[in-house]
């Protein structure tokens, strides 16, 4: 990018399931310099965790046992210079591939609307965004992580196009789910997020919107990256 390198301001991302926000989020972290935190990882890794030590399974969640076990879980985030990106870590274990199986999926919402939960993740997100210069995706991350986020993007795509770019995306990974399924999965989780009492999903009034059904993802990363450059001249001449 062209402009001044040594201002890093945060750039939020927020919006719908499966649109493409973690591919985006990480190319232009990459392009920027930025470091790049999945926030919707960190869920899914509690979530794993639930299921695991059987506080979560069929549709429930014991909310008592997972808030009281969350002390104990260690969520890290570790560069995989295979994949060019952060691989999540759950007490040690590199979990990447298992928290995007459906499993997951279909009980994230469920962990994801617990206010103990949100609090806690929250906090490491604001950790991790301290020191400026990264890219957050998330649901919640220009509203409540970052309001002061310097350039917020919120992120949605046509749900059939989303439906079909999931799809192909498991299918990649040899998991066996139909469309029928994913779509089910997208629009719940679509409800759940808008509907939840704590951290729901919604635009924030200063974020720009970003509808990429017919964009290409050069054609993405170009714009943003304009947009992050008018910020941080912004900023400067505001200090
Ligand atoms: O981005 P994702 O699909 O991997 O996110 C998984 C789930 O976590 C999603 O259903 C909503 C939830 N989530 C959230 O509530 N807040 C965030 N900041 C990120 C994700």
């Amino acid at each position: 990018m062209k402009c001044s390198p040594d201002k890093k301001i945060i750039v939020a991302v927020d919006g719908f399931s499966a649109c493409g926000k973690s591919t985006f989020a990480r190319a232009l972290a990459a392009r920027a310099g930025y470091v790049f935190i999945d926030t919707g990882a960190m869920y899914r890794a509690v979530t794993l965790c639930g299921l695991r030590r059987g506080v979560i399974g069929d549709g429930h969640v014991d909310e008592q046992a997972l808030v009281g076990m969350l002390p104990d879980v260690r969520i890290a985030f570790e560069f995989n210079p295979r994949r060019g990106a952060s691989d999540v870590f759950l007490d040690g274990e590199n979990v990447e591939k298992e928290i995007r199986g459906i499993e997951v999926s279909d009980h994230v919402s469920l962990v994801s609307r617990i206010g103990a939960v949100r609090e806690q993740l929250v906090a490491m997100q604001r950790r991790m965004g301290a020191d400026r210069g990264v890219v957050m995706d998330g649901r919640d991350i220009g509203t409540v992580v970052f309001p002061d986020a310097e350039l917020k993007i919120f992120m949605t795509a046509d749900p059939e196009i989303r439906a079909l770019r999931r799809y192909r995306e498991l299918e990649a990974k040899g998991e066996k789910v139909s469309l029928d399924e994913i779509r089910r999965n997208l629009s719940e989780r679509d409800r759940a997020d808008r509907t939840r009492p704590i951290g729901p999903l919604r635009q924030a009034e200063d974020a720009v919107v970003l509808d990429n059904s017919r964009m290409t993802l050069e054609e993405e990363l170009r714009w943003a990256e304009t947009l992050i450059c008018e910020r941080i001249e912004r900023s400067c001449t505001s200090k």
